[in-house]
């Protein structure tokens, strides 16, 4: 079922720009309307100033006019069942539920499912901000 969001990840990884790390990553984003969202890590030679791949495939969930993200998928060439860093647990937990499935891949296919809630424990909500 998944597995159409992992090979979407992997595609995406195909395209990252990671020319200093060498450490190419991939992330996908399904909706509840079935549309899926991807993206690669991209980085920049002034180091702080790239970003991560679950970065840019929310950017594109969000000129795709967003929606309610049923699962995640996350791949990088170097690391099987790479988890997403600290900002990016954030920034997909604002699009994202606690129940949210985030599939953990490696080069074929989904290894392990966690939930956000479970990569995310205890996160900062902005709730209050709105
Ligand atoms: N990276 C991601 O794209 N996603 C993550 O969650 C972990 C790290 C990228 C950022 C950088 O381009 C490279 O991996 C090495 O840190």
């Amino acid at each position: 079922m998944s597995h159409d969001l992992f090979l979407a990840a992997k595609t995406a990884m195909a395209k990252a720009y990671a020319p200093y790390s060498k450490f190419p990553v991939g992330a996908a984003l399904r909706c509840d309307d079935g549309r899926v969202f991807s993206g690669a890590n991209i980085e920049v030679a002034s180091y702080p100033e790239g970003w991560c791949a679950e970065t840019t495939a929310l950017g594109h969930y969000i000129m795709g006019g967003g929606g309610k993200i049923t699962e995640i998928a996350v791949i990088a060439e170097r690391m099987p069942k790479v988890t997403p860093c600290g900002g990016c647990r954030q920034r997909l937990a604002e699009f994202a539920r606690p129940d949210t499935k985030l599939h953990l891949c490696d080069e074929n296919g989904v290894v392990e499912t966690v939930t956000m809630g479970e990569m995310l424990p205890y996160g900062f909500a902005g709730d209050i901000l709105k």
